[in-house]
């Protein structure tokens, strides 16, 4: 299969006052077309600054990230910016959806951005609505909705333009487990079906259990790499007996 996602090094320092933390320590790594890549780690080792990196966020400070076929460490912010919206599609802890948008504007909302109407995609938007179980709640706002619900509507939201690569950070972070589950059910869905290039950034292996392949992030740097391979019951006990293995 091919590449999708590479990584070649990337550094990242954060200058903090006189000064600096190194929050990644030459990070290399690929992620296949199709593949469902979990990043695992404590708070602080580094999982979101590389998640930012590697969707074209946030600029390393040295090493280069090639999505899709584009070197985006080459392009002007601009450009990156434009292949960002082209190819990624993000999802974070706290949803981060439009509180005075309805859950149907805040999901046509890469379209708007990308400066078409929203009435052109109306169909899509219906589609997505749909796939998420949300078809009913369109017109609501943002805060009618359960904590669950909203994130599964910024899920939409990141998959409406069918990116190459969705990248999630903590989804379930904010949610029970039960509601944590039926996100990470809906991305295996994604996956499954739609073929959807998964990167999720996680601390909890129930969630890293839904992945073909864990990366263990510690301290700035990969410290090693689990394959899973593709499961059908995402059960956790075989990565946490490799996780403990490792001293983990
Ligand atoms: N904007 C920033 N400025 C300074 N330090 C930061 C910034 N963002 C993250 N860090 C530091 O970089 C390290 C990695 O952070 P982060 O990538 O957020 O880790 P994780 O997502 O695994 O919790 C931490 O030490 C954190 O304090
Ligand atoms: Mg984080």
């Amino acid at each position: 299969m091919p590449a999708i996602l590479e990584a070649r090094d990337l550094v990242k320092r954060y200058p903090v006052g006189p000064r600096a933390v190194d929050a990644l320590r030459g990070v290399s790594l690929t992620v296949d077309e199709g593949e469902f890549v979990a990043i695992m780690g404590t708070s602080g080792s580094g999982k979101s600054t590389m998640l930012h990196l590697l969707g074209g966020l946030d600029r390393p400070t040295s090493g280069e990230v090639v999505i899709d076929g584009v070197n985006i460490s080459r392009l002007d912010d601009e450009q990156a910016t434009l292949t960002r919206r082209a190819k990624t599609g993000f999802v974070f802890q706290f949803f981060n959806l439009i509180p005075l948008l309805t859950v149907a504007e805040n999901v046509a909302l890469p379209f708007v951005i990308a400066g078409e109407s929203w009435a052109q995609h109306r169909a899509r938007v219906d589609e997505l609505l749909e796939m998420v179980g949300l078809a009913e709640k369109a017109a609501h706002r943002p805060d009618q909705l359960s904590a669950g619900e909203q994130q599964r509507v910024a899920l939409a939201r990141a998959l409406a333009t069918e990116p190459a690569i969705l990248l999630a950070d903590e989804p379930t972070g904010n949610l029970d487990y039960t509601t944590g589950t039926e996100i990470l059910d809906l991305l295996w869905d994604s996956s499954e079906r739609l073929g959807q290039t998964i990167v999720l950034v996680t601390h909890a292996a129930h969630a890293a259990a839904y992945a073909d392949r864990v990366l263990v992030v510690q301290d700035g740097a990969i410290l090693d790499e689990i394959a899973l391979g593709r499961r059908r019951d995402h059960e956790a006990r075989p990565l946490i007996a490799r996780l403990a293995a490792l001293g983990l």
